[in-house]
């Protein structure tokens, strides 16, 4: 029997082809949260809050690891990561109750993101996936509850009308710090 011509570039993927997919949209939507916080730190610098600028661009790296831990593991189980367009995001706000509204409710999205995932991951019997993404269900308990807890100091600041706090606030933002992941740990 003649051997099988093989398409110059194709890959046999290890994975199941609707998670291999699903997965492809996750790293879509955690490289948009990456441009959508690159966004927001722009805005805030534009209006000399530096220490949320500081913070909001430290989530975008955050997020851009995110893509990355998923962009991995797809390479680890056989499959092709996609590079596809990422979507213009928001690039204005009201006021800085706003930006954390804004960003409360993306991770509320994010959130569900996940678990739709879990649940297609389930439903495919893919195992590994599921036990994967259990990093991404803790990740995402974290990440909705800093966006609430800096909404509620925001919303109390804007109930105080407190310029003064919020310089506060701001001063406590600019000493968040970047810590590198380990990508590959679970
Ligand atoms: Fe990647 Fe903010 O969740």
């Amino acid at each position: 029997m003649p051997p099988k011509k093989m398409i110059p570039g194709a890959q046999v993927s290890g994975m199941n082809p609707k998670v291999e997919t699903a997965l492809n949209n996750q790293i879509n939507a955690e490289f948009y949260s990456a441009y959508l916080y690159l966004s927001m730190s722009s805005w805030f610098d534009s209006i000399g809050l530096r220490g949320f600028a500081n913070w909001e661009r430290i989530q975008a790296m955050e997020e851009r690891d995110h893509a990355m831990k998923i962009f991995d593991y797809v390479l680890t189980r056989g499959g092709r990561a996609l590079m596809t367009q990422i979507n213009t995001p928001q690039s204005s706000w009201k006021d800085v109750l706003d930006v954390f509204e804004t960003q409360y409710a993306h991770e509320r999205i994010v959130t569900s993101l996940i678990n739709d995932l879990v649940n297609l991951s389930t439903s495919q019997k893919d195992h590994a996936t599921v036990n994967f993404l259990q990093w991404f269900v803790n990740e995402q308990v974290e990440e909705e509850d800093n966006a609430r807890t800096i909404l509620d100091q925001v919303k109390l600041i804007s109930q105080e009308k407190g310029v003064g706090l919020l310089f506060m606030l701001d001063k406590e933002m600019a000493a968040r710090t970047y810590t590198p992941p380990d990508l590959l740990k679970t």
